[in-house]
C-alpha cells in the first residue's frame, strides 16, 4: 500500500508552479457548478476556466472572472456554445443534472440525468476525447457506464480517463471518523469503495491512516453515517437539493489531484468510480494512482484484509451496483 500524504484542497498553493491547465465546469451555474468555479478559480495550475450552463452563466463567469487569481474566465450558454467551450479542454467535470429531494433515491434522476450526461459527453467526444472526464451528475454508478458507452461508440474510449467523482465520501468519511476518534483531521484517509449510492458505499473503516480502532458497534454506526449522508443533507435542505457546498470542496480536489497528476507530481492517489478489474464488476470504486495519462494503478491492497463486516457488505453490495451498471449500459444501446 502506498504511503498517502495528507491531502488538502490546493495545498500547491504554498508552493505555487507556474502551469497552464484548462478545466471545463458543465453546469456551472448550479449549486455545485458556482462554489466549484470558484474553488477552480483559486487554483495556480489552471490558466483558463470554461463555464458553460443552458442559462445563467454570464453572471456567474462576469463574477467569478473579478477574482485576482490567473485563470480566465469564459461563459457558455447552450448547445450550439458547447463545442467552442469544450475545445482544448485537459479537465472536464460535469455536475449538470437535476438533485434529489426527500424521498428520492439517487437512481429517480436516472430519466432526466441519463440523457444530459450522454448528450454533454457526446459533445466532450467530439471536441477534447483526450481531456479527464468526471462524473458528478447522479445516479453516479449508472451515468459513468452511459459515458463509457457514448466515448466507445464515438470510437474514443479511454478507460483510464473517465472518472465517476466519488471523492465526497472520502470526505464525509475523513470528517466523521476524525470527530468520532479525536483525530487531526489533516492525518485522516479511510478509503471507500464499492458505487456512490446506498449500500455500494462501503468505507474501509478498518484501512483507517492512521490505523484506528473501532468496536463493531462504531463500525456499523459510522458505515451507516457515509452511507446515508447524502440523504442526511438532502432532507436537511428540505427540498431545496442535495449537497452543494461538501461536494464542490470534494470536487474541487479531485480537479486538483487530477492536475497535479497530469503535472507530473508521482505521488497523487484518489478513490473514484472507474472500469476496472479488481472484482467482477465491469465498474468499481477504489483507490488508483492517478498519471499524466490517467489511471496508473489500481491499488488492490485495500481490498485485501478485510474484516468479516466489510468482506460480506462488499458481497451484498454487488448486485445492486451490477444492476444499475447495467442500466447505464442499456439506456446507451436502447438510443442506438
Ligand atoms: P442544480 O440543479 O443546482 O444545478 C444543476 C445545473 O445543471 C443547473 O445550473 C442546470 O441549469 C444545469 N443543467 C441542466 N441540464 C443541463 C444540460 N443539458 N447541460 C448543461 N447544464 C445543464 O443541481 P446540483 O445541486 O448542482 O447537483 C447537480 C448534480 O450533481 C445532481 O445530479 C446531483 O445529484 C449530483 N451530485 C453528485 C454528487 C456526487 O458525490 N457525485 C454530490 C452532490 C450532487
Ligand atoms: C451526495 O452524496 O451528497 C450526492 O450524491 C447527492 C445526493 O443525492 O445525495
Amino acid at each position: 500500500v502506498p504511503k498517502i500524504k495528507p491531502k488538502q484542497v490546493f495545498s500547491n498553493q504554498l508552493q505555487p508552479r507556474a502551469s497552464s491547465f484548462k478545466v471545463a465546469v458543465l453546469g456551472a451555474a448550479g449549486g455545485i457548478g458556482q462554489p466549484l468555479g470558484l474553488l477552480i478559480k483559486m487554483s495556480p495550475l489552471v490558466s483558463a476556466l470554461h463555464l458553460y450552463d443552458i442559462a445563467n452563466v454570464k453572471g456567474v463567469a462576469a463574477d467569478l472572472s473579478h477574482c485576482n487569481t490567473p485563470a480566465k474566465v469564459l461563459d457558455f450558454t447552450g448547445q450550439s456554445e458547447l463545442a467552442n467551450c469544450l475545445k482544448g479542454m485537459d479537465v472536464v467535470v460535469i455536475p449538470a443534472g437535476v438533485p434529489r429531494k426527500p424521498g428520492m433515491t439517487r437512481d429517480d434522476l436516472f430519466n432526466i440525468n441519463a440523457g444530459i450526461v450522454k448528450t454533454l459527453v457526446e459533445a466532450v467526444a467530439d471536441n477534447c476525447p483526450d481531456a479527464f472526464i468526471h462524473i458528478i451528475s447522479n445516479p453516479v454508478n449508472s451515468t459513468v457506464p452511459i459515458a463509457a458507452e457514448v466515448l466507445k461508440q464515438k470510437g474514443v474510449y479511454n478507460p483510464k480517463k473517465l472518472f465517476g467523482v466519488t471523492t465526497l465520501d472520502v470526505v464525509r468519511a475523513n470528517a466523521f471518523v476524525a470527530q468520532k476518534k479525536n483525530l487531526k483531521l489533516i492525518d485522516v484517509d479511510v478509503p471507500v469503495i464499492g458505487g456512490h449510492a446506498g449500500i455500494t458505499i462501503l468505507p474501509l473503516l478498518s484501512k483507517t491512516r492512521p490505523s484506528a480502532t473501532f468496536t463493531d458497534e462504531e463500525v456499523e454506526k459510522l458505515t451507516i453515517r457515509i452511507q446515508n449522508a447524502g440523504t442526511e443533507v438532502v432532507e436537511a435542505k428540505a427540498g431545496a437539493g442535495s449537497a452543494t457546498l461538501s461536494m464542490a470542496y470534494a470536487a474541487a480536489r479531485f480537479v486538483e489531484s487530477s492536475l497535479r497528476a497530469l503535472d507530473g507530481d508521482g505521488d497523487v492517489y484518489e478513490c473514484c468510480f472507474v472500469e476496472s478489474e479488481l472484482t467482477e464488476l465491469p465498474f468499481f470504486a477504489s483507490r488508483v494512482k492517478l498519471g499524466k495519462k490517467g489511471i496508473e494503478a489500481f491499488i488492490s491492497a485495500d481490498l485485501q484484509g478485510l474484516t468479516d463486516y466489510e468482506a460480506k457488505a462488499l458481497e451484498a453490495l454487488k448486485p445492486e451496483l451490477k444492476a444499475s451498471i447495467e442500466k447505464g449500459v442499456a439506456f446507451v444501446h436502447k438510443q442506438a
